[in-house]
């Protein structure tokens, strides 16, 4: 079975439809600071308006402990939702009733609100979802960075009414195969981010498949100490230094290009303003000692980094490469974005942190060849997991 698509819910005219989307957005204070997946949910809904179907949008936002928390609500996003439509979004409670919503769109507060939306318990979940299916007819599913979660508005809601897969869910798998399918070669994957133990199943599933791996971000410093050498107090996941060892074994097995920084910016201390400089990545304590702390990637990594990505048709590219909330040490990060829309191929930011990054940085969207709204969710994509959320909606895993 293929994905669903819109089209096999027949004529929406004069029906409710339940869209879940991912709206989970960074917030600072109520200020939306990234509204890349607000934007990207807008062309689904659009469509159902265009069919003459009222919408109801459901979300969850941040990890609130299944109780309502002002600070996790979703009226920020609602008020950013309306201006991007161009017409009027209500804001509803998780209780609202079928009869109490208006026509045209609603956004539904933080469904994990509800203890029962992310519940160990199955029973739970189907009891929530029930209580969501009946404020409508059908339901869209198309919060891909969510997919992989099994929880009540992904999974089960879906298999309570007739279901199908949104415009961003399609757009985002079709990307996605053509990465795991079969991939123009140079194939390289660049991965940040802090730590390794996020990372590995995506590293067991994609040394088999790439040309060359490019470590940078805080996890690079557990490689580094792996190899015998001193890193300060820089990051570290002691726990990870087998499973690094075997990486750099099976890679040189493989032939695989694992590409490890070889300079480092070294600072003295975690903050914006902290004195640093950059030193060779097997004499990081020569800078500040064992108190200083690595929080990028040295100019002539970025550049080694960026040649590769520039001479390869297929780069995935997730995770930071060092603190780039801090300009001072951005570099990193903005010398492979850059790298990344220069590819002359398939160049993808794989979400969360890095699609913030490249949007912090300043970088246009369409500068790349796709900007995924999912960050778990495509790095389990990639490994090859059956995400619940694709499962119910008729997807396989090749
Ligand atoms: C994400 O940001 O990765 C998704 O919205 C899923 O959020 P979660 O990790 O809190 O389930």
């Amino acid at each position: 079975m293929t994905l669903r698509t819109i089209e096999t819910l027949g004529d929406l005219a004069g029906t409710t439809v339940l869209l879940r989307c991912d709206l989970n957005v960074p917030l600072d204070g109520d200020r939306i600071t990234d509204d890349g997946r607000v934007r990207a949910s807008i062309p689904t809904i659009r469509k159902l308006r265009d069919a003459g179907a009222s919408v109801v949008v459901m979300s969850h936002l941040g990890r609130p402990e299944g109780a309502p928390d002002p600070k996790y609500s979703l009226a920020p996003v609602a008020t950013r939702l309306a201006e991007l439509l161009g017409e009027p979004v209500a804001f509803a409670p998780l209780d609202v009733a079928r009869s109490e919503l208006s026509d045209g769109v609603t956004l539904l507060e933080n469904l994990r609100f509800d203890p029962r939306e992310a519940s160990k318990e199955a029973g739970e979940r189907a009891a929530f979802a029930a209580e969501l299916a009946a404020k409508g007819d059908v339901v869209v599913s198309d919060g891909f960075g969510v997919v992989h979660r099994e929880q009540a508005s992904v999974y089960e809601l879906a298999q309570a009414l007739p279901s199908a897969a949104g415009l961003l869910i399609a757009a985002e798998l079709d990307v996605l195969d053509r990465l795991t399918a079969t991939p123009a070669k140079p194939y390289t994957v660049v991965l940040g981010g802090s730590k390794v133990s996020d990372k590995l199943g995506v590293i067991d599933a994609l040394l088999p498949k790439v040309d060359r791996l490019l470590i940078g971000g805080g996890m690079l410093f557990t490689f580094l100490a792996a190899q015998g050498h001193r890193i300060g107090k820089s990051l570290l996941e002691e726990s990870q230094f087998d499973t690094v060892k075997r990486y750099l074994a099976e890679a040189q097995e493989r032939g695989v290009e694992l590409v490890l920084p070889t300079d480092i910016v070294m600072a003295s201390t975690f903050s914006p303003e902290a004195e640093h400089t950059v030193v060779p990545a097997d004499r990081l304590e020569d800078a500040f000692g064992p108190e200083g702390i690595g929080l990028d990637i040295g100019p002539e990594t970025a550049a080694t980094f960026a040649a590769h990505i520039r001479a390869s048709k297929t780069v995935f590219w997730n995770g930071p490469m060092g603190v780039f909330e801090f300009p001072a040490f951005a570099e990193g990060t903005r010398a492979v974005a850059q790298a990344l829309t220069e590819v002359d191929g398939l160049g993808v930011v794989g979400g969360g942190d890095s699609a913030a990054a490249v949007r912090a940085l300043g970088f246009a969207d369409d500068a790349f060849g796709h900007i995924s709204t999912g960050g778990g969710a495509s790095l389990e994509f990639l490994e090859g997991t059956t995400l619940p959320g694709l499962e119910v909606l008729g997807w396989q895993t090749p």
